[in-house]
């Protein structure tokens, strides 16, 4: 039995660095550009591997040399990456644009994960089964994120929901399934049709979710930190002060921390606090892939009083 098998997109990045986001009809000069490995699915199961025990990936890459580098970049963090298939598709591709501030803005061409979908999660039933958690995020065909969603539920595996990017149609049958949804504030707007502009808000918005069924929402919030919500209160876990230079895949490491330590059975303080200090790390750092810390980095984090 593993740990926690991620489903979902693999993506490779083309990150240009700019001295801010260009506006509609703006044309602006980039600083540098690079290749590197992305994917709200696949930097999940990176950050699981670097922090974690054990874990898979099931996606779909193509068959050119993108995927392979994909497939190596999991396999070095620790990674089982037997369940990844491959098809005549080009592997998927995201172009993001990081402003000198840290913020970006990401164009998805899902391509090959396209083919992640419900029937492939169904043909991988068994491989659901035999984990303890499953973590799911929204790049891949919607039915499959719900199928996937279904029969991890069934098979009596902990849910983490990562709904990123939002979408307001969720179906309503998947939310008391899930034990952990994961919304920043954008997606909790989306989800729930309300605003998120302050702590307030936010705890409003995810009672909202918690209505519908879910166990716990934990809404990630930026340089302000998460905040955890179930049917018995709110509680906010502030950020660690850190020099943001890159926050893609902030959400993805911040994720992967959470459900590693909720599944080797930390409270949801303990994890929380470890959550939030990975994440910590991977803002100082560019890219996706490149920027998620391995367990002893978070450890020498704890050592050193929080420092990043
Ligand atoms: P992304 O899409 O950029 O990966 P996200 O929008 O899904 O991220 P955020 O809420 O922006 O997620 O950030 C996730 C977590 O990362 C936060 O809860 C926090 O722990 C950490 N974090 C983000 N920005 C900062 C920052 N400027 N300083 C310190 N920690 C940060
Ligand atoms: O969450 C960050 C990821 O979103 C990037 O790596 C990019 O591939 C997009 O999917």
């Amino acid at each position: 039995m593993r740990d926690l098998l991620v489903i979902g997109s693999l993506n490779m990045d083309t990150v240009i660095r700019t001295s801010h986001i260009p506006r509609a009809g703006e044309t602006i000069t980039g600083q540098f550009s690079a290749y590197v490995s992305g994917g709200k699915g696949a930097n999940q199961a990176c950050a699981a591997g670097r922090i974690g025990h054990s874990v898979a990936m099931l996606g779909v890459v193509g068959n050119d040399a993108f995927g392979d580098t994909m497939i190596e970049n999991l396999k070095k963090s620790g990674v089982d990456t037997s369940l990844i298939e491959r098809c005549q598709a080009q592997t998927g591709q995201a172009l993001i644009c990081v402003g000198d501030e840290g913020s970006n803005s990401i164009v998805v061409l899902p391509n090959a994960n396209a083919f992640c979908n419900k029937s492939l999660i169904q043909a991988h039933e068994q491989d659901i089964a035999d984990s303890r958690g499953v973590m799911l995020q929204m790049e891949i065909p919607h039915d499959a994120v719900f199928e996937a969603i279904r029969i991890a539920a069934k098979r009596g595996c902990k849910v983490f929901f990562n709904p990123a990017p939002a979408s307001a149609d969720l179906p309503e049958f998947i939310f008391p399934l899930i034990d952990y949804i994961t919304p920043n504030e954008t997606e909790l707007e989306i989800l729930t049709g309300m605003p998120v502009g302050d702590l307030q808000q936010a705890e409003s918005a995810a009672r909202v979710l918690i209505g519908r069924g879910v166990r716990n929402v934990v809404a990630t919030l930026g340089s302000t930190g998460a905040l955890l919500v179930d049917e018995n209160g709110a509680k906010l876990y502030p950020a660690y002060p850190a020099h943001a230079l890159d926050t893609t895949a902030a959400g993805d490491t911040f994720n992967a921390a959470f459900a590693v330590r909720v599944l080797e059975g930390a409270a949801h303080d303990e994890a929380m606090d470890f959550a939030n200090r990975a994440a910590s790390i991977s803002v100082t750092r560019t890219g996706a892939q490149t920027s998620i810390p391995f367990r002893a980095e978070v450890l020498a984090m704890m050592e050193n009083g929080g420092e990043v």
